[in-house]
This record gives structure tokens, C-alpha cells and sequence, in this order.
């Protein structure tokens, strides 16, 4: 089939993953057709949040293969976002299976070689059940869908402006460093807010101070310093991003360049030569210019993406399309 996304749109494949969980423990889980669940209208992932996400892709290679990007850092995250909301977890080798079992069901759908597209795997699970009271609930379900897609931020890997916001996506001592959708929901307002003036999204300053940047609405931010190092900030309430930490290892153990997780403050921008964003659905998307109340911050890279961010885009993508050799045992061939 020759799949053609629009973007980073939903378009619904043939099989989800689908599982229950009931009386302390987990079902086989099964492969399925119909992307409804139906669920009680008293679930806690409906009413308290009690829910977590994962966001990781399949890549179509030169040679018609498809392959997993770092599936079991996915695995690992997820669990701990699970701890965080007080649900079961899913051990590593059933949810690496679980993503390998819905990919392969929907192996037509993995977008061809050679044009930056990726079939997007979401697995995620809810508190389910009858509850009123706030407390855990004890039903949740685990489930992957998938959808093809394209470039998340419009248009081909040009710099985007960015809009920084005064309101926070999570609290110091929150659930910032997990992947649940209390996170995305407070990061819904000053994203539109940003959109509707015509930024690419929003980026949030530290919780605490609101003067050190943290982290792009759906990506991690870093940079390249006039010096040439790469830096990224450090801090408990960013998520930790798989894309980041495989750049941060490209960038010290195949550029050779130093670096640096450290605070990022508005007023050293001056500082960073080039600054992007990063993520399973972002990839590298360079940031050209940076607006902060009355002030706008214009990148040197702010027409094309820069040298270095450029070389880390062309060895990220090719280990991901299986053009680069996979340096770290990264990759899962299906
Ligand atoms: N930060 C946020 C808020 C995100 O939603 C994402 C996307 O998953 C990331 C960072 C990047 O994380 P990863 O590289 O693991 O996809
Ligand atoms: C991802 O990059 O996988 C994400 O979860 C970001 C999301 C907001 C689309």
C-alpha cells in the first residue's frame, strides 16, 4: 500500500493492541480492528488523569525492512510513568512484543523509504472501572495504536520561531519528568495562544523562576553553543527525551564535541550559535528565532538549519532509516 501522511495527522490503521487488566492481573492481550473502547464513565483516567503515554516510531529502510528506534528506552519510561500514576506496570519484553506484534499487523502502513515519513506507535494506558472517590483505580487497559505520519511542525526542516510563555506545563516537584497527558493538558492554552500568532509552538521556562528555558510544548530544547558544544538543560520537571539522550550521545562519541547539560538562562540565547528542538514526533526541528515578552532573539542559524544541528540530523535519521550503522544497539529490525 502506498501510504501518503498529511503531516502529523491521524490516519487509522488496520489493527491496534489491546489489553485488560482486572483482579491484580493482565490479560493475554489481543490485536483488533475497532480503535472504540468502551469504558466506564466513573474511570479515573477520565476524571483524575490517572492515564500515561508513550510516542516512539517505525522506520521503513532502503531495503524494505522496517526497524524499531530504542523500543526498549520506550519500555522503560513507560513504566516509570506508570509508577508515577500508581498503575501497573508493563514489563519491558511484553510491551517490546506487544509494539512488535501491532507493527508487523500493520506492516503496510509503515510509509515508504526516502521521504521522512514513519508509521507513529502510541501506546498508553488508563484507569478504567467504576470510581468516585480519588484514589487509584484497580481496571486499567494498556493499548498501542499507530498511525503514518509526517513532519509534526509544518513544512520541511527549516527554523521555526518559537513564543516563550509565562505559564507552566508542570509543577518543580510534579510530573514533568513523566509522560502524562496533566503535562499536555496545561500545555494546550499557551500552545494555541502561540499558534494563533504564528509560532511553530510555545516553550516553558522553569517552574520555579521563569527565567531558565526548560522545554518545548512537544519536544526537548538544546543547543549549540558559539564554541561549538551541545547543550541542553537539566532539570526534574523535563521529560526525559530519548531523542536528546541519543543526540547527546552522537554528539560526545561521534562529533567529538563537548556536552554540557546546564542551565539555559533567556538572557545567555546570545550564547548558542544554533538551538532546535527534539523528539519522536519533532525528529530535529531547528528554532530560528525566540520571542519573550516584547523581545525577539534571532538565531545566527535562523534561515537554514545549522552545520552542527545538520550533522546530528543526518546521523540521528540515518541510524532511524538504517543508512548510518546502528552504533548502540538501538535499533530493533522486525
Ligand atoms: N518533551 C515533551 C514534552 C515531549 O512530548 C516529547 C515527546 O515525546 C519529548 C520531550 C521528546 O521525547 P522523546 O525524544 O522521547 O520522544
Ligand atoms: C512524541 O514526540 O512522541 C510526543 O509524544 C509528542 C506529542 C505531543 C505528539
Amino acid at each position: 500500500m502506498d501510504i501518503k501522511p498529511k503531516g502529523f495527522s491521524y490516519v487509522k490503521a488496520d489493527y491496534n493492541y489491546i489489553s485488560y487488566y482486572k483482579d491484580g492481573k493482565w490479560d493475554e492481550g489481543v490485536l483488533r480492528e475497532d480503535n472504540n473502547i468502551t469504558i466506564s464513565s466513573l474511570s479515573t483516567a477520565l476524571h483524575y488523569g490517572q492515564q500515561c503515554f508513550e510516542g516512539l516510531k517505525a522506520y521503513r529502510r532502503k531495503d524494505g525492512k522496517v526497524q524499531l528506534f530504542r523500543v526498549e528506552d520506550n519500555a522503560r519510561r513507560f513504566m516509570t510513568s506508570c509508577e508515577r500514576m500508581v498503575m501497573p506496570t508493563i514489563p519491558v519484553d511484553v510491551f517490546v512484543d506487544a509494539v512488535k506484534k501491532v507493527v508487523l499487523a500493520n506492516e503496510s502502513f509503515v510509509p515508504e523509504y526516502g521521504h521522512n515519513e514513519s508509521l507513529y506507535i502510541r501506546p498508553f494506558m488508563i484507569g478504567v472501572g467504576d470510581n468516585l472517590g480519588l484514589r487509584p483505580s484497580s481496571q486499567y487497559i494498556f493499548s498501542i495504536v499507530v498511525s503514518p505520519v509526517g513532519s509534526y511542525f509544518d513544512g520541511p526542516a527549516s527554523p521555526v520561531d518559537m513564543y516563550v510563555t509565562e505559564l507552566d506545563r508542570a509543577a518543580p516537584n510534579g510530573t514533568g519528568h513523566v509522560k502524562v497527558g496533566g503535562n499536555y493538558a496545561a500545555s494546550l492554552y499557551p500552545q494555541l495562544a502561540a499558534r494563533k500568532n504564528g509560532f511553530a509552538d510555545c516553550i516553558f521556562l522553569d517552574p520555579k523562576t521563569h527565567t531558565k528555558i526548560e522545554e518545548v510544548g512537544a519536544a526537548n530544547f538544546f543547543g549549540i553553543t558559539r564554541e561549538g558544544k551541545y547543550i541542553t538543560p537539566k532539570s526534574p520537571s523535563i521529560l526525559n527525551s530519548i531523542t536528546n539522550r541519543s543526540l547527546k550521545w552522537l554528539a560526545k562519541n561521534v562529533l567529538e564535541i563537548e556536552v554540557i547539560e546546564d542551565d539555559i538562562y533567556l538572557y545567555d540565547l546570545y550564547e548558542l550559535a544554533e538551538a532546535g528542538a527534539c523528539g519522536t514526533a519533532a525528529v530535529i526541528t531547528p528554532i530560528g528565532t525566540i520571542t519573550y515578552g516584547n523581545k525577539k532573539h534571532v538565531f545566527p542559524a535562523c534561515i537554514e538549519m545549522g552545520p552542527t544541528i545538520k550533522r546530528l540530523y543526518d546521523l540521528l535519521t540515518g541510524i532511524q532509516y538504517g543508512d548510518v550503522e546502528d552504533p548502540n544497539g538501538w535499533i530493533t529490525v522486525l
